[in-house]
């Protein structure tokens, strides 16, 4: 299994967002984050997480429990990616898309983010196709350098 996409959404902009990232990688697995078990990640040369913004900047519970486990886990050998959605009015324009990069900077290798505005639109799609081909080429280096 190579690649996950894990996402939490509450009211549909960023599972919107999820399944267009995965119409670009139909080779991944998609999973809203409710349903993805934790103790599987070892099993993934890539995980892409995806999450809106609540409260002031801040992540939203749900995710909480996979941000963690990604802070403790070994990974530093996957490939990651962040993408969100949140609103440019509040003052932490995708504040938790931030924190889930800094942290999968510290222990991943992280390889690309993504920050729409609510819904994505149809003028959003290079930027989205963009975000996908950064995230294979990087996880082809990566599996170059792991079978040397
Ligand atoms: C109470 C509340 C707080 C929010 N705080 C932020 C915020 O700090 N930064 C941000 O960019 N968006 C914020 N948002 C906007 C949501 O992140 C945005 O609407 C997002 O697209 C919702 O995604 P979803 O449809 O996948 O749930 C907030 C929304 C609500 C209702």
């Amino acid at each position: 299994m190579k690649t996950a996409i894990v996402y939490h959404s509450a009211g549909g902009n960023t599972k919107a967002l999820a399944e267009a990232i995965y119409s670009f990688l139909p080779e991944a697995k998609l999973f809203r984050v409710k349903d993805f078990d934790l103790s599987t990640i070892s099993q993934y040369e890539g995980l892409l997480v995806g999450t809106y913004t609540w409260g002031d900047g801040d992540l939203p519970a749900k995710i909480i429990p996979l941000y963690e486990e990604l802070e403790i886990a070994q990974v530093s050998q996957l490939v990651t990616g962040v993408f969100g959605t949140g609103e440019t009015n509040y003052n932490h324009f995708c504040g938790a898309v931030n924190r889930f990069r800094d942290m999968l900077f510290a222990n991943t290798q992280l390889a690309v983010t993504l920050k729409i505005e609510q819904m994505y639109q149809e003028s959003d799609l290079s930027r989205i196709k963009k975000f996908t081909e950064i995230y294979k080429e990087k996880l082809r280096v990566q599996q170059n350098k792991l079978v040397k």
